[in-house]
């Protein structure tokens, strides 16, 4: 693998790499999250309808996040690492909503579709920490108003977040890495062909199975991101001058 170590090296992270610490991913094989399906409470028209089950939703998705078994793994702590040491720097986007790479000691971290532990006030447009439940009458820590609270979380036909920074990335970078994403998604799922564009980054997935979008990279590694990740950035590392 050819790699100029100067350039930037962009990561998209997605569902997979906090399965194997205790999350589930989205497209298991009935097409439901946990007995909902996605559709029904992911869209803006959907907590338009139904705003109390929208927030039991992210509610349990919420404690679930916090609870106590639920820890990043050796996926993330070994992109942090590889952020420490890679001369270019590393961009490290995620379509997760969990703070696992933050937890796993990455101090810069793009949530493109927001951030569970997060909530953003429909009055005052404030985006605050929050790690409860969310109620009809909670209020914005920012403005006071209660019931305008809503996820911190980018639903389905909403605009993906920081896509600026994201399209910087995929110019400068020497090196794009996909981990356990499905390529069901777009804008991400398009970033590999972006990265093909531009021409001079080798492009590796790393997941557990074929996605919809594999045959686009240069490189393919099977195996639970644990392992392959780690594996990987060792590589990286040990390939420095
Ligand atoms: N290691 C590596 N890959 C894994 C592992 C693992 N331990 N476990 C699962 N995978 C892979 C699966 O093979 C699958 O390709 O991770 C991928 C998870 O895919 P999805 O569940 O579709 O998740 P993701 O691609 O992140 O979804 C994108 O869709 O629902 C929306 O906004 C939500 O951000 C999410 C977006």
């Amino acid at each position: 693998m050819d790699v100029e170590p100067a350039r930037p090296v962009l990561v998209l992270t997605g569902a997979g790499i906090s399965a194997e610490s205790g999350l589930p991913s989205f497209r298991g094989a009935d097409g439901l999250w946990e007995g909902w399906r996605l559709e029904e409470v992911a869209t803006p028209e959907a907590f338009a309808r139904q705003p109390e089950t929208v927030q039991r939703f992210y509610n349990e998705r919420r404690r679930s996040l916090l609870a106590a078994s639920v820890a990043p793994n050796p996926a993330h702590l070994a992109l942090a690492r590889l952020a420490d040491r890679w001369p270019g720097g590393v961009v490290l986007v995620t379509q997760n909503i969990d703070d696992l790479h933050e937890r796993g000691g990455s101090a810069s971290v793009v949530h493109m579709h927001g951030e569970l532990l997060k909530v953003r006030c429909l009055g005052c447009q404030a985006v605050t920490l929050w790690r409860k439940d969310v109620a009809a009458v909670s209020a914005c820590d920012a403005c006071g108003q209660a019931g305008r609270l809503r996820p911190h979380v980018v639903w389905f036909g909403e605009m993906p977040l920081a896509l600026d920074v994201i399209e910087a990335a995929i110019e400068a970078c020497g090196l794009f890495i996909a981990i356990g994403t499905s390529g069901n998604v777009y804008p991400a799922a398009g970033f590999v062909d972006a990265v093909r564009r531009v021409g001079h980054a080798h492009t590796i997935e790393v997941n557990l199975d074929a996605s919809a979008v594999t045959s686009a990279f240069d490189e393919v590694r099977r195996g639970p991101a644990s392992v392959r990740v780690p594996e990987l950035v060792d590589e990286l590392l040990a390939g420095l001058p």
